[in-house]
């Protein structure tokens, strides 16, 4: 029980290995071997697999829900990259960069359908559960990033519906990964529900942290640094800019995100600095701080050591890369 984070991460990258796609058609499978074999972190998958060790469940049975996990976000990454018209992703081309837009949806619709056939491997009442908690996330997620899409045309976006944007598109994945490891471990509700709760905050303060990064990180980050700014995507950062640029009659970064044709570096750079000059940083990281502590909280009420799952929280939201 309580096996470490890397541990964990290993067992799930030697099945995946062993579950990679070799049928045809190449258009339909290439494109989802490059996503997968392209690395990332395998944050969900592991999370899958360490709610089932926390609750002395064995591994093995959770590494297909676990391959269900890392499959929906694959499929939820490729469509994001269209969407959010990306072009890098975990350092390399985007899928519709590298093959095209056409391939891209069909890859991430078959990936989407092999997540929920891994599912069925699982007996009539576990895949009744296990099948009911994915759709049931499958459709926030959509609600989340339906949502991320239509704040991009809007300039009134509060920092409430920021927070309930990624917490449907973000968090609810995380969540979900650590309550069908539980389920499939053997954990009673209560400890189910504080698990959730636990990775629902998490969620939040990842995103927010991501977010950050998006604008701040460096290379390793591996997208397009200031990508959310040419997007005019309503981040944390750009609420509170466009807060504060309000309280001080300040309408230089309005003008910037109404202007239809620019020169991307120069818009990046103009933000950036309003960014600074409003110390966004500072607020978007005391926010994100304030959802690593109720995540703590959730988790310190269960009744169980969680070390790995603490462990888990510098890697995850201090992430840099
Ligand atoms: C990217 O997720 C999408 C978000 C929800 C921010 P990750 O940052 O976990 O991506 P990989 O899997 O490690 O590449
Ligand atoms: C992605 O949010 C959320 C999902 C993929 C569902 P982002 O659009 O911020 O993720 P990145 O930054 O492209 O990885
Ligand atoms: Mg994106
Ligand atoms: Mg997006
Ligand atoms: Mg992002």
């Amino acid at each position: 029980m309580n096996k470490s984070l890397n541990s964990l991460k290993e067992i799930f990258e030697q099945y995946l290995e062993s579950h990679r796609f070799k049928k045809a058609p190449a258009a339909l499978y290439e494109p989802n071997n490059y996503i997968l074999d392209l690395g990332g972190k395998r944050l969900r998958p592991t999370l899958v697999l360490m709610a089932c060790d926390l609750f002395g469940g064995v591994i093995e049975k959770a590494l297909p829900a676990a391959l269900t996990i890392e499959f929906f976000h694959s499929f939820s990454l490729i469509h994001d990259d269209i969407i959010d018209e990306a072009e890098i992703r975990r350092g390399q081309p985007t899928v519709h960069k590298k093959y095209n837009t056409n391939d891209a949806i069909l890859s991430g619709d078959v990936l989407l359908i092999y997540a929920y056939k891994y599912l069925t491997t699982y007996d009539a009442s576990l895949q009744k559960q296990l099948i009911t908690d994915l759709t049931e996330t499958a459709i926030e997620v959509c609600e989340g990033q339906s949502m991320d899409t239509s704040f991009e045309s809007r300039n009134d976006v509060l920092e409430a519906e920021y927070i309930e944007m990624i917490r449907l598109k973000t968090a609810v994945l995380l969540a979900a990964s650590l309550r069908m490891g539980a389920i499939i471990g053997g954990a009673g509700k209560e400890e189910t529900d504080l698990l959730y709760a636990y990775g629902e905050n998490l969620g939040v303060a990842f995103q927010i942290q991501d977010d950050i990064l998006d604008t701040f990180g460096g290379d390793l980050v591996g997208k397009q640094i200031g990508g959310d700014i040419l997007q005019n995507k309503k981040t944390l950062l750009l609420i509170r800019a466009q807060e504060m640029s309000k309280k001080n009659n300040d309408t230089s970064l309005s003008t910037w995100l109404n202007k239809s044709q620019f020169n991307s570096k120069e818009k990046i750079n103009a933000v950036k600095q309003l960014f600074d000059q409003y110390e966004v940083l500072k607020y978007a990281e005391a926010k994100r701080d304030s959802y690593v502590q109720k995540a703590i909280t959730a988790l310190r009420s269960i009744n169980q050591p969680a070390e790995p799952l603490e462990a888990l929280i510098d890697a995850l939201v201090m992430r840099t890369y």
